[in-house]
């Protein structure tokens, strides 16, 4: 089918790449990059939600980035906590609803219970979904997708990918129509395997703490043209 005319996709993901590279270049240190790249993500996220897309998966943290030093995680994870507490009128204010995606039992329990609450608190609203990828992985997602199936007592030897879908982190939520990466990299990094089997996909040079509005606006006006198949033929 072809893209209709002012088409916009209503699940965008987004990896958040280039934080360091960014800061680097200014002879900054990593963390700097990453605080540049929380005050992009608040902007992001209020573009989103002008914008009208209705859900929006930012990857701020993978099951990989563990692997960094200790104060570049600690950093990253005090970020998470600001963002949840500054942001929390913002999301009041504008109906947005704030979701989780990841393995939540790996995290702090500070963090942990930060999400909760402001997932809780901002439950009721309709407006953008912003779902917080954090200490998430796609093969690990599939995995306690899998051991949740098994717990549930469903033939794994008989499962079915709709029956996998249901126990997946947000069984609820569509796959992304779009999912896009910062900073020029062509990878997808453990994002959202089973769900991005579909998206588009757009990788736009600039370095995340560089990116505006105008940026989110090019990715959506490149996924305007795009023809989704899934699989299919062209009309
Ligand atoms: C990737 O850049 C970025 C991260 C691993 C962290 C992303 C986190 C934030 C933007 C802050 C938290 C965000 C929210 C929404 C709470 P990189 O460090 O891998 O960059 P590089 O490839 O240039 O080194």
């Amino acid at each position: 089918m072809a893209a209709a005319e002012g088409k916009i996709p209503s699940h965008v993901g987004i990896i958040m790449d280039g934080n360091g590279r960014w800061a680097e270049a200014r002879g900054e240190r990593r963390t700097a990059g990453h605080l540049a790249g929380l005050e992009t993500a608040k902007h992001i996220v209020k573009a989103a939600a002008g914008m009208g897309l209705q859900y929006l998966t930012l990857y701020a943290f993978s099951t990989e980035n563990w692997k960094r030093a200790g104060e570049e995680v600690h950093f990253i994870m005090g970020l998470v906590k600001q963002y949840l507490r500054s942001e929390l009128d913002f999301y009041r204010e504008n109906r947005i609803r704030l979701r989780y995606a990841g393995d939540k039992s790996g995290l702090a329990r500070d963090i942990a219970e930060e999400i909760a609450l402001t997932c809780e608190e901002t439950g009721v609203y309709g407006g953008l979904q912003v779902i917080l990828a954090l200490n998430y992985g796609g093969r690990d997602e599939i995995v306690r997708a899998l051991r949740r199936a098994a717990l549930a007592g469903l033939d794994l030897a008989a499962l079915t990918e709709a029956e996998l879908g249901k126990f997946l982190d947000n069984p609820d939520i569509p796959d992304p129509d779009l999912i896009i990466r910062s900073a020029g990299e062509f990878r997808i990094s453990n994002f959202l395997l089973w769900e991005g089997a579909y998206a588009e996909y757009y990788i736009s040079p600039r370095l995340w703490p560089d990116w505006t509005e105008e940026d989110l606006r090019l990715a959506l006006e490149s996924y305007e043209k795009r023809e989704r198949k899934f699989g299919g033929l062209r009309e």
